[in-house]
């Protein structure tokens, strides 16, 4: 993990820890994308950023994995960890710590986390008998059923009755209220939050937090006959991660990016631990939406799980990343499908930021001889003086979409500015200048400034989103310091870009499919 800055303001956020039981697909990447385009982004803005993402190693779904793939739990485990790894490796996954269930500093935290509820008398023995969809690893009552399946994946349910240890849940549902209707608790988008608060308002019972008919999970201290309720110990990850018990410098945390599905374990189950525990609640909790694909559920009985590794190596990376952010508001559901993820890269990002780029750089270097002209001071010559104004307006527009999540507006609004200067170019005829003498050659420059330098910024605001395309940007603009290290509020103020740089044309940002 990063040392932590102590001068800069700190910025926690976390995935999901996902399952080991299966290879990462569309759904992994999307969580894990939009968590490290907000990371990015806070780093830009100077925060001294702790971005976390790991795997969730233990329970009765992952043992029985291992089981019909031959191998222990721990080597299926590291096995499919790897394969998670790799995935964010290829994806530019810029995480700070990567933490799997199965590690020591884990293990240590969540044994400590329960002690602490424990001493607090907030956790009895009992028996459970009722239900369990092993797939969603979720108790369910009778009524809760669906057709006599599980109302979450409509997968069969399993009938426990065993020995457990319960949580004193039945305790929280009014303080949780109270939390999340003051504010202290942020769940969005509302709509998610209206959904937590009427489960709340139903009453809570009491939550079964261990088991007995298996063994692939943490032992609940003192008694090695129960392994932990695997939720239990995966929400734990995000205290162990911050050096719990011995340190939780980085507690509370900002925001855990989530998926819907597993909002009540997360806004219900984990804020009552950490109440129980004398912990203080997350601040935020954000359930993004579900990807169909070709408008239909994912599954692996229909054979249309998308591996993210294939669409990247077919499509690019910053490709992938730029439509999983574009293509659905952050929050609501969506659709993928190969016809739609082809369309924004021509349209978006062929034609519209890959084009302005090449046409740019090849202007400078047809006209000005590879060297980024200086900006004349007249104003009777500053003929793109409208796009220098709405400048500062669309960083801070850019900047609010960015820390409200609302990646999608954060992208429109570049991309606002990119058709602007696309029309600009049209506007101001550059070709035509250059066959003109006198005032026409200085408005050229300006035109040509006014183009760099607003391709510079949008580089800038696209990082978040594609991070090597828009060090690419960066680069052939001449740009030689690292856009991963400048600071948000100067790198997107007018001016930043020096006369003399020398431009440089690469390849095709973002070639066109055929
Ligand atoms: O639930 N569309 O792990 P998991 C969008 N280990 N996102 C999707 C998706 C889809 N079709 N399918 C899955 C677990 N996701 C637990 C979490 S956290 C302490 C423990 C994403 O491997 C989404 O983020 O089943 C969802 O929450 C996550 O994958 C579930 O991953």
């Amino acid at each position: 993990m990063a040392p932590l800055n102590q001068d800069a303001k700190r910025f926690y956020v976390t995935t999901p820890i996902y399952y080991v039981n299966d290879a990462p697909h569309i759904g992994h990447a999307y969580t894990t994308v939009s968590a490290d385009c907000l990371a990015r982004f806070k780093r830009l803005k100077g925060m001294d950023v702790l971005f976390l993402t790991g795997t969730d190693e233990h329970g009765e779904k992952v043992q029985k994995a291992a089981l019909s793939a031959g191998l222990s739990p721990i080597e299926f485990a590291d096995k499919v960890n790897l394969r998670f790894v790799e995935l964010w490796k290829k994806l530019d996954i810029s995480n700070d710590s990567f933490i799997r269930t199965t590690e020591e500093r884990h293990k240590r935290a969540v044994k400590a986390f329960w002690k602490v509820i424990s001493e607090k008398g907030l956790i009895y023995k009992g028996e459970y008998e009722d239900w369990y969809c092993t797939p969603c690893e979720n108790f369910l009552t009778e009524t809760q059923l669906a057709a006599g399946k599980c109302p979450d994946c409509g997968r069969p349910v399993q009938k426990l009755k065993e020995e457990s240890y319960f949580f004193k849940l039945s305790d929280y549902g009014g303080v949780l209220l109270d939390a999340i209707n003051s504010g202290e608790l942020v769940i969005q988008p509302d709509s998610k939050r209206n959904e937590v608060t009427s489960f709340l308002k139903d009453g809570l019972r009491d939550l079964s937090i261990s088991r007995t008919t298996f063994s692939w999970g943490i032992p609940v201290p003192g008694d090695d006959k129960h392994v932990m309720y695997v939720w239990f110990d995966a929400l734990t990850n995000y205290l162990s991660a911050t050096g719990y018990p011995d340190v939780a410098l980085r507690w509370p945390v900002d925001v855990h990016i989530i998926g819907k599905d597993i909002l009540r374990f997360h806004a219900v189950y984990w804020t009552a631990f950490l109440m129980a525990a004398g912990l203080a609640l997350p601040k935020k909790i954000f359930a993004h939406g579900w990807w169909t694909i070709d408008n239909e559920k994912m599954s692996k009985s229909k054979g249309n799980v998308v591996d993210p590794q294939a669409v990247v190596d077919r499509y690019g990376v910053d490709q992938f990343r730029y439509f999983l952010m574009r293509e659905v508001p952050f929050g609501l559901d969506g659709d993928f499908s190969i016809k739609a993820l082809e369309g924004r890269i021509n349209a978006d990002l062929a034609n519209d930021l890959g084009n302005l780029l090449s046409r740019t750089v090849s202007m400078i270097e047809k006209y000005r001889k590879g060297e980024v002209p200086s900006e004349c001071a007249s104003h009777a010559l500053d003929t793109g003086r409208y796009l220098k104004d709405a400048l500062p307006d669309m960083a801070k527009t850019y900047a609010g979409n960015m820390d409200a999540l609302e990646f999608h507006k954060a992208l429109d609004v570049i991309w606002v500015f990119v058709r602007k200067l696309n029309a600009f170019v049209d506007e101001a005829a550059p070709w035509k200048l250059a066959k003109e003498e006198g005032a026409a050659q200085a408005r050229l420059s300006n035109v040509l400034y006014t183009l760099a330098e607003g391709l510079r910024i949008i580089a800038v605001c696209a990082y978040p989103f594609m991070p090597s395309s828009a060090e690419k940007m960066w680069l052939s603009l001449g740009m030689d310091a690292r856009i991963a290290n400048v600071d948000f509020d100067k790198a997107t103020a007018w001016g930043g870009l020096k006369d003399g740089l020398r431009v440089q044309k690469g390849a095709s940002l973002f070639p066109r499919i055929e």
